[in-house]
């Protein structure tokens, strides 16, 4: 039977429901709605007494200094801060369990700790002895650094009440804290949105950086951090492939800062490393020679990055041929083929296809079409592209490849990192500033793709 208070909430977006069903309406999630106890009513509120207010209303002109900032200790983690950790913000950083947040959590924490003030790290997750094994591991020595094992988030608060000379919280992770208050298991939407709304004012009071570690899950059965996005200054995502060495910080909501920065670090045996050059790190194990591999220029936020895309064909004998992609979009994947085939003449329907980006990195841009393209065209042709090539730009439905932004820092990146040629959109004729290529690098303009297909096979083109 329905419990009187009690109402369903879907783990996954929050939505309150009135009865329980399979799949949620709201964000269409599957068995992410669990019953919970009602939150208490809070009356005061609602008897319909209003009262003056006492805000202060202020013209758009006046003094608008920059967010101060103080620096994590980890340049990537800063870079994706967007320079710093700004005092008294909120910062979610969420993940899939195992992927190394605590890790770099305790790590910054240290770094951060080597500063005048006290750094808190409360974990719910691990007892202190853990803890201090980490640190030991990591190597990290920080006598302002305080590690207490709680999830009392109520006994949290009343001890941290008083604070005044702390620089940052760390909570690992908001879904172990507890608050007495809310009758619903830690975890569930109610405590998590919960304890966050009592850490966060707390922080903003007492004007310390607060760092919430969160865990992502597909099945829902923990509240996703999704729920919290709105309530805090920057939401980041730690992601990487457990079985790769790589992971890549991003950040996906930035009140003080641009979105599009990522943060690169190497899973050590001491820990996560910084990798400042990963272009070099994505490129190590390159082979030069064999074909259906073709290094893409491309662009993280700001930043240049070379990455190795690789393509494999293999004769489908069955029924309908495999699309296997990882670190690409499947979508624009089944786009590439269909041009190659229709505008290119390329004959690929029947041959199972798989696409990686090695390292385990994620592209988004359609900036790597160019270079997907070469590595398709490379081995289905069995001729490798050259060694010394990166490849960028857009491809249009009808075969022309199209222009993308900022060309100078990916030709700059090429040239930096030793190769000789890129592959690149025409210039524009009319409007488009010259382009001038580093010294040492030649520059290729692919108008269509078929230009591109006769570069492998003269004679297909022909
Ligand atoms: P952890 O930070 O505990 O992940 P999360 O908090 O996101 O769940 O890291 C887990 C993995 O990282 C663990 O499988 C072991 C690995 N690891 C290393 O490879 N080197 C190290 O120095 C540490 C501390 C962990
Ligand atoms: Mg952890």
């Amino acid at each position: 039977m329905k419990h009187p208070t009690s109402r369903f909430v879907c783990q996954s977006c929050g939505a309150v429901h009135s009865k329980w069903s399979g799949r949620c309406d709201s964000c269409g999630e599957w068995n992410t709605i669990v019953e919970e106890a009602a939150e208490p009513r809070a009356t005061a509120t609602r008897a319909g007494k209003v009262r003056p207010g006492r805000i202060a209303f202020v013209g758009l002109e006046g003094q608008a200094e920059p967010p101060p900032r103080a620096s994590t200790g980890i340049a990537e983690f800063d870079r994706v801060l967007g320079g710093g950790l700004v005092p008294a913000s909120v910062v979610l950083v969420g993940g899939d369990p195992g992927i190394g947040k605590s890790t770099l959590m305790m790590q910054a924490a240290a770094a951060m700790a080597q500063g005048e003030r006290r750094v808190l790290y409360i974990s719910g997750e691990e007892a202190v002895d853990q803890l201090r094994l980490r640190a030991r591991r990591l190597g990290l020595t920080a006598p302002r650094l305080e590690l207490a094992a709680a999830i009392n988030v109520t006994e949290i608060v009343g001890s941290l009440e008083a604070e005044r000379d702390t620089a940052l919280v760390v909570i690992d992770s908001i879904q172990t804290m507890w608050l007495d208050t809310i009758e619903s298991a830690p975890g569930t939407v109610s405590q998590v949105r919960g304890c966050a709304f009592e850490l966060i004012r707390l922080a903003k009071s007492r004007g310390f950086g607060l760092i919430l570690v969160g865990h992502v899950t597909k099945e829902g059965s923990l509240a996703g951090p999704r729920v919290l996005e709105h309530m805090v200054d920057a939401v980041m995502y730690f992601e990487g492939d457990r079985g790769h060495q790589f992971r890549i910080l991003r950040a996906a909501k930035n009140r003080y800062g641009a979105t599009d920065e990522i943060g690169v670090f190497a899973m050590t045996d001491r820990g996560l490393a910084e990798v400042p050059n990963p272009s070099a790190l994505f490129l190590a194990e390159r082979r030069g020679n064999i074909a259906g591999s073709a290094v893409f220029a491309g662009l993280e936020g700001t930043r240049p990055v070379l990455l190795e895309i690789q393509a494999l064909l293999s004769p489908n004998s069955g029924s309908s041929p495999r699309r296997a992609v990882v670190g690409w979009d499947s979508g624009r994947l089944a786009m590439l083929l269909a041009v190659l085939e229709t505008r290119c003449g390329l004959k690929l329907a029947a041959s199972d296809v798989y696409l990686n980006v090695a390292g385990g990195l994620r592209v988004l841009e359609p900036a790597a079409d160019l270079a997907v393209a070469a590595a398709l065209v490379s081995a289905a042709t069995g001729q490798p592209t050259s060694a010394g090539s990166v490849f960028f730009g857009e491809v249009g439905l009808s075969g022309e490849v199209r222009q993308v932004s900022q060309a100078e820092s990916r030709l700059k990146e090429a040239q930096k990192l030793g190769f000789e040629q890129a592959l690149l959109p025409r210039r524009l004729a009319r409007g488009a500033q010259k382009l001038v290529a580093p010294d040492g690098l030649r520059l290729n303009e692919i108008g269509h793709l078929s230009d591109l297909v006769a570069i492998f096979a003269p004679e297909a083109a022909a």
